[in-house]
């Protein structure tokens, strides 16, 4: 089976199309890489010892979409913007790549007689808690222009399958991915300050930055930082493959990717410390605006309908994504 990856030289991408290929499948990777660089796709062949075809495109340019699409059986679409303080500033541009750019690939599939589609949403769907852990039935609300294109990209892929009921349709809502492929040789490279949490932690352990500021100390938890979902980006990577494996019936379902259990900020920084082997320095600074206590899934739907779970714990997390740091301490350049 041949598969079209958007996004694909990405962070989530470039550990799926690992995945994919060590089980076979062949690959059409497409990406403009305003995001990435062409060095991950060299390193994706040589831990899998497979070639990549490579299509230099933008998801909006529908002409570059079916020169790509053409021959395939089923599309992952990770080619997208992620940054949600970024959204607030040019929300229309989130909107054009992440809305548009879905709704020219969906049009391109329905021209190609393609009709098999992962599509990568994120747990941000859900805004604040209700409820927690989330299931798919909590209500989904948004609070930045990021989480409101997966949103609206969501509800337009459900309202295609109303349309047409040939479609077979994955949404899956990541939790936090972290982490990096054990090679060391992929993993995240985030331009400028990083703004999560994890990569953050892992510049002020190789000496880039000086201390991790810790948003807050005075949540209701158990040690009054936040709590998040971290799931290891091999195990969303496989939970890709599984959906693509699944996916064999006509459906427009979405389904949570996470471990199911919560880590405090501080649960995170002193796993870090373990796997790097000295103290990551932290101060506790104000809340940042906007976050929320805690924040992680029910995993239980992914596993009755995928038979999929997180197998990898935080001190693994930590250790590939020091791993990763150390060999590429500049990241790809
Ligand atoms: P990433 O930025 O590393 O990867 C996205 C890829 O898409 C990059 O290689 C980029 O160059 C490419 N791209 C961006 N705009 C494009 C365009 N117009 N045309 C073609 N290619 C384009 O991000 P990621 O962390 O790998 O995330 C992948 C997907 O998962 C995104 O849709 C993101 O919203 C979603 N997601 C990510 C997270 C996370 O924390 N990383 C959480 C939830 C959901
Ligand atoms: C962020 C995004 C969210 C996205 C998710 C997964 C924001 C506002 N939200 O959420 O849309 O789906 O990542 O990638 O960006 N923290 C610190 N210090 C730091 C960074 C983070 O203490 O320097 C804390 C946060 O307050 C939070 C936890 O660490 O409690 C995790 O933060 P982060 O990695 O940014 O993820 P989310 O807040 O879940």
């Amino acid at each position: 089976m041949k598969v079209l990856v958007t996004g694909g030289a990405g962070y989530i991408g470039s550990h799926t199309c690992v995945e994919l290929l060590n089980v076979g499948y062949d690959l059409v990777v497409f990406d403009n890489f305003s995001n990435s660089t062409p060095e991950v796709l060299k390193r994706i062949e040589k831990i899998t010892g497979k070639s990549i075809l490579f299509i230099n495109g933008d998801i909006r340019d529908e002409d570059a979409i079916e020169k790509a699409l053409f021959g395939c059986d089923a599309v992952i679409h990770f080619a997208g913007l992620k940054a949600v303080g970024e959204s607030v500033e040019k929300p229309l541009e989130y909107y054009d790549v992440n809305v548009y750019g879905t709704l020219c690939l969906v049009r391109v599939m329905q021209k190609l007689h393609v009709r098999k589609l992962v599509f990568s949403s994120s747990a941000t769907v859900y805004g604040d808690p209700e409820f927690l852990p989330f299931t798919e039935e909590h209500p989904l609300r948004t609070t930045n222009p990021y989480a409101q294109t997966k949103l609206v990209i969501e509800e337009m892929l459900r309202n295609l399958y109303v349309s047409d009921q040939t479609w077979r349709i994955m949404i899956l809502r990541y939790f936090n991915p972290v982490g990096a492929h054990e090679s060391g040789l992929i993993g995240e490279d985030p331009k400028g300050t990083p703004n999560n949490l994890m990569p953050y932690i892992a510049q002020v352990a190789v000496g880039k930055r000086e201390k991790v500021s810790v948003f807050g100390d005075n949540y209701p938890t158990k040690d009054g930082t936040g709590i998040r979902d971290y799931i290891h980006v091999v195990d969303l990577a496989l939970g890709h493959v599984k959906a693509l494996q699944t996916i064999n019936k006509p459906q427009c379902t979405a389904i949570n990717l996470g471990s199911g259990k919560g880590y405090s900020v501080l649960d995170v920084i002193h796993a870090f410390s373990k796997a790097c082997g000295k103290n990551v320095s932290y101060m506790i600074v104000p809340r940042r605006a906007g976050d929320i206590a805690e924040f992680y899934s029910d995993p239980t739907l992914a596993k009755e309908m995928l038979s999929w779970e997180a197998k990898r714990n935080l001190d693994a997390m930590c250790t590939d994504m020091w791993n990763f740091q150390v060999k590429n301490p500049k990241g790809y350049v």
